[in-house]
C-alpha cells in the first residue's frame, strides 16, 4: 500500500474535504461558467466507491487497509458510479442530463490507466480531475516532508 495518498485512518474523508476545498478555490475565477452543484458533488463524492475497495482499517502496519476483491476486479470509479446510480433512482425529478454529468465526473476523475473509465469532457469533470490530483500530490508531499 506504500505510495497511496491519504494512507491513514480517516484519510478518505480528509481527501474528499481537501479536494472540495481545492475545487472551490479553482472555480473562483470561472464560477459563471461552471455548475457549482456538480463541482461540490464531484469533489466530495468522486471516491465514494472506495468504501468498497478497502477493508476496515487495522492498526497493525502489515494489515493496514488491504484492498478487497472488489478493488481488484472493478475499481472504485465503477463501484462509485454503481452506488450513485442506485441513489439517483430515488430522485425522479432530477434532470437526467445532470445525473449523467455527475456520473461522468465519477467515471473520469482518474486516468484510464489507473482505473478511470473515460477522459473528462466537461469543464466540471476536468476541474475535479485537477483538484483531486492536486490534493493527492500536496498530501503526499506533506507526509513525505514530515517523515
Ligand atoms: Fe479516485
Ligand atoms: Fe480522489
Amino acid at each position: 500500500m506504500k505510495g497511496n495518498h491519504h494512507f491513514y485512518r480517516g484519510g478518505l474523508l480528509a481527501h474528499l474535504h481537501g479536494s472540495t476545498k481545492m475545487a472551490l478555490n479553482m472555480v473562483k475565477e470561472v464560477k459563471n461558467f461552471v455548475n457549482l452543484d456538480l463541482i461540490i458533488f464531484g469533489a466530495s463524492l468522486h471516491d465514494i466507491g472506495k468504501i468498497y475497495t478497502y477493508h476496515e482499517w487495522k492498526e497493525e502496519r502489515e494489515l493496514k487497509s488491504p484492498i478487497t476483491e472488489h478493488a481488484k476486479m472493478l475499481q472504485h470509479s465503477y463501484l462509485g458510479m454503481k452506488l450513485i446510480s442506485k441513489k439517483f433512482e430515488q430522485y425522479e425529478k432530477l434532470d437526467p442530463s445532470i445525473k449523467e454529468q455527475a456520473l461522468h465526473i465519477l467515471a473520469s476523475h482518474i486516468e484510464i490507466s489507473e482505473g478511470g473509465l473515460i477522459k473528462p469532457t466537461t469543464v466540471e469533470a476536468k476541474i475535479i480531475r485537477f483538484a483531486e490530483r492536486a490534493d493527492c500530490m500536496l498530501s503526499n508531499y506533506l507526509m513525505n516532508r514530515n517523515m
